[in-house]
């Protein structure tokens, strides 16, 4: 598949998710390409209906972009809840367990989804896996960088500190942070995984998220349309 078709797949799942909000929501406005089309049709939305949301943005992308669209922006801190969050993962099982962090942003969206009611994931089928298979981030706190990789490594994952496109340097987080994509081949226990990597001193968040599965939908992107996974 070209990269304008998975774009345009992309776009499908992230306009059907937009059609989800209602006048008066709290919105978690999730970090990617995904996520990006939900913002923009969102915006599109308080622009065309008169639509009132406020959005509660993942990183310092999701924020600029949603200002961009139009979208009335506010902090995690100024919400009670969060009626409906929009965001995209780079893996999703048959059991609704995610692995984000491809953007670096799965720290703010794991306490988005925390505070969220609702959660649509927005994805191209490729995300789509039996199993969790692809490289965990895991966001850590650069003193303990190399400790942590030892520690990843005694619990079978094999770590690599992810670079910026020029790889003269890690890539800093949002807060300020290092991420190390961490290989651990096909996760049999996702739960147990995110719980051993969480429990690391100097980890901030790993990117398995085990514990939203019951508030997940899962749009599908598909050139024919977008398919619904409940
Ligand atoms: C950012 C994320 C993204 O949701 C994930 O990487 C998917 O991105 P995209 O929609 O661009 O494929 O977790 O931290």
């Amino acid at each position: 598949m070209s990269k304008q078709d998975n774009l345009e797949i992309k776009r499908v799942a992230g306009v059907a998710a937009a059609a989800e909000v209602q006048d008066g929501m709290v919105i978690g406005l999730g970090t990617g390409s995904t996520a990006h089309y939900a913002i923009l049709r969102i915006g599109e939305r308080v622009r065309e209906e008169g639509l009132s949301v406020v959005g509660v943005p993942t990183s310092y992308q999701s924020a600029m972009r949603a200002r961009a669209a139009g979208i009335r922006v506010v902090d995690l801190a100024d919400v009670d809840a969060i009626d409906l969050t929009i965001d995209g993962a780079d893996q999703v099982d048959a059991a609704f367990n995610l692995i984000k962090g491809g953007g670096a942003a799965h720290t703010r969206e794991k306490c988005v989804a925390a505070a969220s009611k609702r959660i649509i994931t927005v994805v191209d089928p490729s995300k789509l896996s039996e199993q969790l298979n692809v490289p965990v981030p895991v966001e850590v706190v650069p003193y303990a960088a190399t400790l942590i990789a030892r520690q990843v490594e005694a619990l079978g994952g094999v770590p690599v500190l992810r670079e910026g496109v020029k790889k003269d340097g890690p890539v800093i987080t949002d807060n300020g942070n290092f991420v190390f994509d961490c290989d651990f081949g096909t996760i049999a226990d996702p739960a147990g995984v995110e719980a051993q990597l969480n429990a690391l001193p100097g980890v901030l968040t790993c990117g398995i998220f085990t514990e939203f599965a019951e508030k997940i939908c899962v749009l599908v992107g598909e050139s024919s349309g977008c398919r619904t996974l409940t």
